[in-house]
């Protein structure tokens, strides 16, 4: 039985208005004040100041879905760390597979032009990684393979190299703090899941490779989510596996009732 907090995260993706925001942290509340769980919602950024201030008091944390690494400066569009952090903001999700533009259901005119328009790539979740610590932010760091990695048999591999390239330059302390999300591409808003052994086995898998990089302590220190069609039903399963502290929620997280279930299933 390992020491670490679980973490449940909402990514709220493009969904919710400010007010919306706002109704949702406050129907989370009583539940993220019940659960053994850290509890971070993650909403679009024009929501962040209503679901700080709807937070405020509660156990409720508020992350962010991107930041751009520089301090400020000429950059249209981008939204700098120390704007997340002045807002009140505490963590951040890096390197999302729907921000490197690796989507698990293909849509339709997202050609290759198009999916290029999302950019990320293990060199900028690096420099986020760092820009984001340096502003005292705690990045949840995603990674994953597609299917056509997994059924090449490269899923452990494609893992190991974007922790490897996203994390590259930390301190042994800094990664051991970090938060990674291992999220299939398959299993993301598809309703597949990854089944709960082979999800812990990955998990595992990264642990391992924050093991080889950075030791012992940082390996038994990280915490790492399962993300990828969590939902009410299967969350006991996922969450109680020994590599897996927790998950990154997308559609489960933009309704409460499910949302509520899923912290309830972390304790
Ligand atoms: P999902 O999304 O729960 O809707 O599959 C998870 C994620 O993308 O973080």
């Amino acid at each position: 039985m390992s020491n670490r907090i679980p973490i449940i995260a909402g990514n709220w993706k493009m969904n919710k208005t400010a007010s919306e925001a706002e109704a949702l942290v406050r129907e989370i509340a009583p539940a993220a004040a019940d659960t053994r769980a850290e509890t971070v919602v993650c909403p679009p950024f024009l929501c962040i100041p209503a679901a700080v201030a709807a937070a405020r008091g509660t156990q409720i944390k508020v992350g962010a879905q991107d930041l751009f690494w520089k301090e400020s400066g000429a950059y249209t569009g981008q939204i700098a760390p120390g704007m997340l952090a002045d807002a009140g903001v505490t963590h951040v999700i890096i390197g999302h597979s729907e921000r490197r533009g690796r989507f698990g259901v293909a849509e339709e005119g997202f050609t290759p032009e198009v999916l290029a328009l999302f950019g990320e790539s293990d060199r900028t979740v690096n420099l986020k990684v760092h820009a984001a610590l340096k502003h005292g932010l705690v990045p949840i760091v995603c990674c994953g393979e597609t299917l056509d990695e997994r059924r090449a048999g490269r899923t452990d591999e494609v893992v190991a190299g974007q922790i490897e390239r996203g994390l590259a330059g930390l301190s042994a302390e800094q990664a051991g703090g970090l938060v990674v999300a291992y999220e299939p591409v398959w299993a993301i808003g598809t309703g597949e899941t990854c089944a709960a052994e082979e999800a812990d086995r990955v998990c595992g898998v990264v642990r391992a490779t924050v093991g080889r990089l950075y030791g012992a302590a940082a390996a038994e220190a990280v915490r790492v989510q399962y993300g990828g069609s969590v939902k009410p039903d299967n969350a006991e399963d996922l969450l109680s596996r020994p590599n897996i502290d927790g998950a990154l929620v997308g559609g489960a997280s933009l309704k409460a009732s499910d949302f509520n279930a899923i912290l309830r299933a972390a304790s």
